[in-house]
């Protein structure tokens, strides 16, 4: 994975169709989506439970691009392995989930993944300042994790923060949570290049029938672009 800041679609899975995981990761790269966003979910950390490293194995060989693991459980470490050995390229963490954020980052990169860490809207960006030399992507959550679907919480001032903390490390700026062609340009303008969507993404469409989910991501990025 080489590292540029252009603007990228990460399309959630939670979104989709959870009979058919293989066809809809197909079907979203099809359409142009530049990573696929894997949202995982304990029913601990996070009030939902989704799917395991079993379900990332399992979708692994139907994604070409980027198999981008949100981890939403705590403790986060006893997983690691699992995730890293299902093929998932970056493995993000929340700073919340734990007191050893600092050894979470080091095991992910020891399981030779790419290293996230994400912040919830109520955490503020100070919480990953030991934190920029070690990882490979900073996830701002602008909805509290669990469900997709919910309204964009407006966290650009933190985004800008955190942008001017990271100076020109190759560290991604994602964001999660109420992305759509309205909120995309409030954080593309704040520094953020990766924008998750699952909602906006999915709306309108089916592994039968794909093209609103092209529409939907050309409109994302054409006003995260703009
Ligand atoms: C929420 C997840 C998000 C969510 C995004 O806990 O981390 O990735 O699926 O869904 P939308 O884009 O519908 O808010
Ligand atoms: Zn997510």
């Amino acid at each position: 994975m080489s590292f540029d800041r252009s603007i990228k679609i990460a399309p959630s899975i939670l979104s989709a169709d959870f009979a058919n995981f293989g066809a809809e990761c197909e079907a979203i790269e099809a359409q142009g989506a530049d990573w696929v966003h894997v949202d995982v979910m304990d029913g601990h950390f996070a009030p939902n439970i989704t799917f395991g490293p079993a379900t990332c194995a399992a979708i692994r060989p139907h994604i070409k691009t980027v198999m981008d693991v949100h981890l939403m459980i705590a403790p986060v470490d006893p997983y690691i392995e699992a995730f890293a050995k299902a093929g998932a390229d970056i493995i993000t963490a929340h700073v919340e989930a734990g007191p050893h954020i600092h050894r979470t980052m080091q095991a992910i990169r020891g399981a030779g993944a790419k290293a996230g860490v994400a912040l919830n809207p109520g955490t503020p960006a100070s919480a990953v300042a030991e934190l920029l030399d070690m990882v490979d992507l900073v996830c701002v959550m602008t909805v509290n994790p669990g469900f997709g679907g919910q309204k964009f919480i407006d966290m650009t001032a933190k985004v800008r923060e955190l942008r001017a903390m990271i100076g020109d490390r190759p560290i991604h700026i994602e964001i999660d949570g109420g992305v759509d062609p309205t909120t995309a340009p409030l954080v593309a303008a704040a520094g953020a290049d990766v924008l998750v969507a699952g909602s906006a993404v999915f709306r309108g469409g089916s592994v039968s029938d794909p093209e609103p989910y092209g529409a939907n991501i050309r409109a994302i990025r054409a006003a995260a672009e703009a």
